[in-house]
């Protein structure tokens, strides 16, 4: 038999969507616990019910801490973790200046051994236990990142990004090499373990339309693997896409016209969005995924959580490192509060913790695996100090709820507030 931990706290799950079903959606445990084995929580419910039932479990009592389902950032670069926080560009200024040269190095496996392990470090520390990354166009990028990640028994989504003109020498491939290397790629790792493939072609303006096309119709033999790609992050962005599709609708019929739109699809900040691209990114089920620090960070414009969330859209949350100017989903989340205040209306605790875990995870649909405390879920957690600094613990010792106690932690915390971070049922 094998055996059982059970973790002790207070416990924050989601019965439902809040954006649906309001603040109620989540369930909150002042004296809660979970137990968890071979990966997999067991049992949930009640410290002393749990207690009660599963005597011989090893006890780990975090105290008033909050045990949530980890963070899953649904939209990030690995390779750009040397390269955050680069000053004074915009979009396609910022890619030419510091991330292609960046992204350059990655043919050298020794260093995206260790720009993989550095980035999920990272992320580990900030409470973040499942990612859908992009890698580089080198496949070695994408062995380096799957292989980090198997070692930590991490679930990942990553895929090689296919890129075919508009990028400089060494950094692009053919419709036929990118169709070639990501099938191959697909075939070592798409459902090893907890590793996913994702088809990956960065944007239309850096393929040509028949690697677009290849890649449709790679999707269409293994539909099964998630699709990720850019749409409609800044204006100058859609006014080249112009050009380059002048037969396009618009910059999502850049992706529809080659088959690379569907319910499998995760496109990545969608801001500028026309009405036609709103009705069939919602018609398909389409995942929209907002990266507020990246948006507000290279000046891309505001996305419109209240507007899509309400009018029915497949939404997740991410990072977007090194684009987004953080590791954390905390600050994502402030960040995500902040662009909702300026665009919408305030997003709700409850409901950016959603899209932090199930939302995220909804996004890349696995949320019947990831995302969520409830029994048979896999047992990847965070646990958040809710006290952690001087100056969260003097506000959050005011709260009346649940709410109060964790907003400020959402707004001001970071790794510090990072009580412990469970993957795979292990603490690390
Ligand atoms: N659009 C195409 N590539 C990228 C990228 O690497 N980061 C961001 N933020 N937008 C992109
Ligand atoms: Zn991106």
């Amino acid at each position: 038999m094998c055996a059982q931990t059970l973790l002790l706290g207070q416990t924050l799950s989601f019965a439902a969507n809040p954006f649906e079903a309001g603040v109620d959606a989540a369930h909150h445990e002042t004296h809660g616990g979970v137990v968890v084995e071979n990966g997999r929580i067991v049992a949930l419910g009640s410290a002393d019910d749990m207690r009660a039932a599963h005597p011989a479990a090893e006890v780990v009592d975090y105290g008033d801490k909050l045990i949530s389902a980890g963070f899953v950032d649904a939209h990030v670069h690995y390779p750009q973790t040397g390269i955050i926080a680069s000053w004074g560009k915009r979009l396609i200024d910022w890619l030419n200046s510091y991330t292609f040269p960046e992204e350059m190095r990655f043919g050298d496996r020794a260093y995206a051994d260790q720009i993989s392990a550095t980035y999920l470090d990272l992320t580990a520390k900030h409470g973040v236990t499942t990612m859908a990354s992009y890698c580089t166009i080198h496949p070695e990028s994408v062995d380096a990142f799957f292989e980090a990640a198997q070692a930590r028994g991490q679930r990942v989504i990553a895929g090689k990004t296919c890129m075919d003109r508009n990028a400089p020498d060494g950094l692009r491939d053919t419709p036929q090499s990118a169709f070639d290397n990501s099938k191959a790629l697909i075939e070592r790792w798409h459902g090893v373990e907890r590793i996913s493939y994702a088809i990956t072609p960065r944007f239309s303006p850096t393929s040509t339309p028949e690697q677009l096309e290849a890649l449709g119709s790679l999707w269409a033999e293994h539909p099964d693997c998630l699709m990720q790609t850019h749409l409609s992050e800044q204006t100058d962005e859609i006014a080249w896409v112009a050009e380059l599709f002048p037969d396009a609708r618009d910059y999502l019929d850049t992706y529809e016209k080659f088959g690379l739109l569907g319910e499998k699809g995760l496109y990545g900040h969608a801001i500028h969005l026309e009405d036609r691209e709103k009705d069939r990114l919602r018609e398909v089920g389409a995942g929209l995924i907002h990266c507020p620090t990246s948006n507000t960070f290279i000046g891309s414009g505001l996305f419109d959580m209240g507007g899509l969330m309400a009018a029915g859209q497949r939404v997740g949350i991410a990072s977007d490192t090194g684009g987004g100017s953080s590791f954390s989903m905390l600050r994502t989340m402030a960040s995500a509060y902040e662009v909702g205040q300026l665009r919408h209306r305030p997003i709700h605790a409850a409901e950016l913790m959603w899209l932090a875990t199930q939302g995220s995870a909804r996004a890349l649909h696995m949320e019947d695996k990831i995302g969520n405390l409830s029994v048979g879920m896999e047992a990847d957690l965070v646990v958040l100090d809710l006290e952690s600094t001087p100056e969260i613990a003097q506000r959050s010792v005011r709260a009346n709820d649940l709410w109060e106690a964790l907003f400020p932690t959402i707004m001001m915390g970071d790794d510090r507030a990072i009580a412990a971070t469970w993957i795979n049922g292990k603490a690390v």
